[in-house]
């Protein structure tokens, strides 16, 4: 199992504990790249997962070039040691992609997790729908979260044989966590409690897409400025990536706003934690566009276009891109609307049952 991001880890984990449940079938080694550190770090404690191999390659302000190239690299020894049957890759980061390449090249199988997403525009998200194509082209098997993302694959003439629908993993891990988040003692949940005023409307927000460095953070942070002058009773809780191109623009435009708390990353329990306060959630996120319609919350996404299409069928999900009015219009309706609200606000599972790993398990016993 290779991997390095923070997502990919919360999606991953519940995979690893179903593969170690099985030691007698498979022999499970986990590698990750650590393209992120301590956003990585924060999910493997939590998940209480020990890496076998941890090849560090986290830089400030790392560029996709140099990411690349190390984790193809500093992936051949790895595999050479092991030499899997399988590697398992998740998504469409330049981890997934770089993995998927090196692990070819080592003559493993391909087993791609969260297999098929597309919006087939090259450049959004950038560069993320490229890494899961080229992912997608290398993969063995397929495990493709819903029955639109099968139909991507089948439509690129990808073998039926070879695809599995199963859910998406983010919902196993959200289910898991959920019900531990209420008895857990958490410091940062404590911490929350004291900083969130329940007698006003949470407003969660998230935002890293490279798309929208540079002019698209600076709409988004001015919208949520105005936001928080306009709706005095809410109050907007921000726990801002930690890449430079995204605190840059936000803590210089968003910090001492009475009603705006800009925060660390928090750790994966705390966020559920977080999300499940919330009235409304403003993100980029892909994995918050899965996570949030099992809870019931409204979100609006901050890109012109998504490859979660479920959701916004289902209407928990309202594309709303990064223009300024567009974010601050479809937040007030959704703060005075209530019936436009409680539209949005019913509980819907598009993303899965919590039995995705279970399934890829499955899948792959019989593949012995
Ligand atoms: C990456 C993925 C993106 C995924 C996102 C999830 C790529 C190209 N991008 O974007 O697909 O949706 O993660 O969050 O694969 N940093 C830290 N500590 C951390 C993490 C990041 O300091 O724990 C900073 C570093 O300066 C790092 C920078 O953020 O160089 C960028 O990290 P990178 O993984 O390249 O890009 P993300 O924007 O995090
Ligand atoms: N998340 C977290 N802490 C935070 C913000 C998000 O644990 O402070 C979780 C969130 O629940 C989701 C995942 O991180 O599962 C989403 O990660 P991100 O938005 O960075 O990446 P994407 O899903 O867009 O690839």
């Amino acid at each position: 199992m290779i991997f390095g991001t923070r997502p990919e880890a919360i999606k991953m984990a519940p995979l690893i504990k179903e593969f170690i449940k099985k030691t007698e079938e498979f022999d499970t080694k986990v590698c990750v790249t650590a393209q992120h550190r301590q956003m990585l770090d924060q999910v493997l404690d939590f998940f209480e997962i020990t890496p076998d191999y941890d090849l560090d390659l986290m830089k400030p302000d790392q560029d996709l070039y140099s990411l690349t190239a190390d984790i193809i690299t500093k992936l051949k020894p790895v595999l050479n040691e092991f030499r899997p049957d399988y590697v398992y890759v998740h998504g469409d980061t330049t981890t997934s992609m770089a993995a998927s390449i090196a692990a070819f090249y080592s003559g493993a199988k391909i087993c791609h997790i969260e297999a098929g997403l597309r919006t087939n525009n090259k450049r959004s998200p950038f560069p993320e729908e490229i890494n899961r194509q080229i992912t997608g082209r290398i993969a063995d098997f397929h495990f493709a979260p819903t029955d639109a993302s099968r139909n991507n694959l089948l439509r690129e003439n990808v073998n039926v044989n070879d695809i599995l629908v199963t859910g998406n993993t983010v919902i196993d891990a959200l289910v898991e966590s959920v019900t531990k988040v209420n008895t857990l003692q958490n410091d940062e949940i404590n911490q929350l409690k004291n900083t969130i005023d329940r007698s006003r409307k949470i407003i969660l927000v998230t935002g890293h897409r490279r798309e929208n460095h540079g002019k698209g953070f600076v709409n988004i942070c001015v919208a949520l400025k105005e936001i928080a002058h306009e709706h005095t009773d809410v109050q907007i809780i921000y726990p801002v990536h930690l890449n430079p191109n995204v605190k840059g623009p936000v803590y210089e435009i968003l910090s001492g706003i009475q009603n705006i708390n800009l925060i660390e990353p928090l750790s994966y329990p705390a966020f559920v934690w977080l999300m499940d306060q919330a009235y409304l959630i403003i993100t980029d996120s892909g994995g918050v566009q899965e996570e949030a319609p099992s809870l019931g919350k409204p979100v609006l996404v901050m890109r012109d276009s998504t490859e979660r299409p479920e959701a916004v069928a289902a209407g928990t999900v309202i594309l709303v891109g990064t223009d300024k009015e567009r974010i601050v219009d479809e937040t007030r309706l959704l703060l005075v609307d209530t019936t436009r609200y409680e539209k949005m606000s019913g509980l819907h599972n598009p993303y899965g049952d919590g039995k995705a790993s279970y399934r890829i398990v499955e899948f792959m016993a019989r593949q012995n």
